[in-house]
């Protein structure tokens, strides 16, 4: 398991989408709309600040990381109008319930930010062990770039328990009213972890 850590190749976006979007969309949605709304979460992730990394094998990502500093800006309007097909009415409701959910919990992260603090914006390992690894190796990176706390913010769609199990505090659980379904409350959580004192 001896590979680098290496600046994000955003050819790798479609392997990412195809990879997470059976856990963030629904299966019973159009395929290509699937893969839109997936991407509309990696491109709020991602920023040209040179903060996004990956591991990666034989034209493979193995595991992503995103990182924003506070006053980045990402490009996801701008894809939007770009890349939009012809959606149906309640294709486009998805989508604007999706944007605001994220500028939401987005929002919420910042306003705990400081300049000097750091957010991890996407965070994927497409294959076991490779989410820590990525992790450890970037660690010491960010404490270097002298970056004071990461913080995060997930939800119960993702596998949130991993930042219990390494060592981050959970700052704030929160509910999503709009996501409820009816029977099962949609859960989100902030996460925070020092970097240097
Ligand atoms: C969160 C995430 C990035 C963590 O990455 P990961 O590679 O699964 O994490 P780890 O490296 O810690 O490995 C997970 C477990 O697999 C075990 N493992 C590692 N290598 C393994 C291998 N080759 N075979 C089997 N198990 C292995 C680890 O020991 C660990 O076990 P533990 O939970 O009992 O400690 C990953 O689950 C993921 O991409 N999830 C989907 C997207 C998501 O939810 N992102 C985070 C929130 S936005």
């Amino acid at each position: 398991m001896n590979k680098s850590v290496v600046p994000f190749n955003k050819e790798y976006f479609s392997q990412i989408v195809d990879f997470v979007k059976p856990l963030w969309s629904f299966s019973d949605w159009e395929d290509s709309f699937r893969k839109f709304y997936t991407e509309i979460i990696l491109q709020n992730s991602f920023f040209e600040n040179g903060l996004a990394f990956q591991i990666a094998e034989n034209q493979e990502p193995l595991a992503v990381t995103f990182f924003q500093k506070k006053f980045d800006k990402n490009n996801l309007n701008r894809w939007i109008s770009e890349n939009a097909g012809d959606f149906t009415a309640a294709q486009k409701q998805s989508i604007n319930l999706c944007t605001e959910y994220l500028a939401c919990m987005d929002s919420k992260v910042h306003s705990l930010m400081n300049e000097n603090d750091i957010k991890l914006s996407l965070f994927v390992s497409c294959k076991k062990g490779y989410g820590s690894i990525i992790f450890e190796k970037l660690w010491n990176h960010l404490k270097n770039l002298n970056y004071k706390n990461l913080y995060l913010w997930t939800d119960c769609e993702c596998n949130w328990q991993w930042y219990l199990k390494n060592g981050f505090i959970l700052i704030e659980e929160s509910i999503y009213e709009k996501f409820n379904d009816g029977t099962k409350k949609y859960k989100t959580y902030i996460f925070k972890k020092k970097l240097n004192d």
